[in-house]
């Protein structure tokens, strides 16, 4: 049997290039090689408010550019999370079984929870609910960034305390995170991770951003007080740029370094703009033919539940049994 691949996005915010390089490249390159389920986590998304109307076009948007950027509908399941009640009933299961006190140790918790005025028991529960997203399909592989391998240490941490206290019930989700490609930072700050959430216009070259916003925003890119490329001297701007450019490109470092040595930084970002236009181009076209018919997007999601729904629904019979709740 393949082992079962694992990952969700939050509805929110824009999907730029640093998420394409970051993640779904490596997922669309695997998709195949394993079991493959694709989550678009709404219920994460309302731990902080969302306009409903903002959300409800931004999870068909994420459905839309998963396929347009090579997700194959026909072999992963595509699934909104919220679609598939177990996500949420599981979270509850496994709720009763965490301390508090691993919950208010998260940093995310602590950083998000800084930005709030009332802070909603959703923002504490979250690393609950990725829990079960992972739990619930007994995922042996969860591709997510660094950012977010604190949660899914928690993950194997409810996992481990829920087969103590009730018996071995959760395969244990890996730790290591082989599938996470280029690590993109902004373009406006390359000391951080290119962000979904993050304000400031020239920061993230976002997926559906129109051609001529895309060569603006690389032009401003901040690289540093050199003129040229210096491959022995890299500033962190020019780092980014580089690997931007040999994201997109495939190209080897050997080749990279005979075409970019001592090439002056605006050649430099002409250059990266034209590889990133080249590529987003005709993923933005599939984009438009895909979201054409609302229908197709519709019968995708229906299916993706459908396919995994027994899933959820046996493990959480299962958990339900082993901790003595009634189920006739
Ligand atoms: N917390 C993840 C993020 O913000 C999203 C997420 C929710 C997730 N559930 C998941 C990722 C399950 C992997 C597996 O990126």
């Amino acid at each position: 049997m393949k082992s079962r691949v694992l990952s969700g996005v939050q509805p929110t915010g824009n999907l730029h290039i640093g998420n394409y390089l970051g993640a779904i490249k490596n997922w669309v390159r695997i998709q195949h090689d394993y079991e493959s389920i694709f989550c678009i986590v709404d219920l994460h998304a309302i731990t902080v408010y969302q306009p409903p109307e903002e959300l409800r076009s931004k999870i068909l948007e994420i459905a839309g550019l998963f396929i347009a950027s090579g997700i194959d509908p026909k072999h992963s399941a595509m699934v909104v999370q919220s679609t598939v009640h177990g996500h949420a009933e599981l979270s509850w299961l496994l709720t009763c079984v965490t301390p508090i006190g691993w919950l208010e140790r998260m940093t995310q918790y602590k950083a998000k929870s800084q930005a709030q005025e009332t802070i909603g028991d959703g923002l504490l529960q979250y690393p609950v609910l990725m829990a079960a997203d992972i739990l619930i399909y007994q995922a042996g592989i969860v591709p997510v960034g660094d950012d977010q391998a604190q949660h899914l240490e928690l993950a194997r941490d409810i996992a481990q305390r829920f087969n103590s206290l009730y018996g071995d019930t959760f395969v244990m989700p890996a730790t290591s995170l082989p599938l996470v490609g280029a690590r993109v930072m902004g373009l406006d700050d390359p000391t951080k991770k290119m962000s979904k959430s993050a304000a400031g216009a020239g920061h993230a070259v976002a997926l559906l951003d129109e051609p001529g916003v895309i060569r603006k925003k690389i032009m401003r890119a901040t690289t540093d007080s050199q003129p040229a490329v210096d491959f022995a001297h890299l500033g962190e701007g020019v780092v980014n740029l580089l690997s931007i450019f040999q994201g997109f490109s495939g190209w080897s470092q050997s080749r990279m370094e005979a075409h970019f040595a001592g090439m002056r930084y605006g050649d430099l970002k002409k250059q990266v703009a034209e590889m990133v236009v080249s590529h987003l181009e005709p993923l933005q076209q599939r984009y438009r033919e895909i979201t054409s018919d609302p229908a197709y997007l519709a019968g995708v999601l229906r299916e993706g539940a459908e396919r995994v729904s027994p899933i959820a629904d046996a493990t959480v019979r299962l958990v339900k049994q082993r901790m003595g709740l009634y189920t006739p």
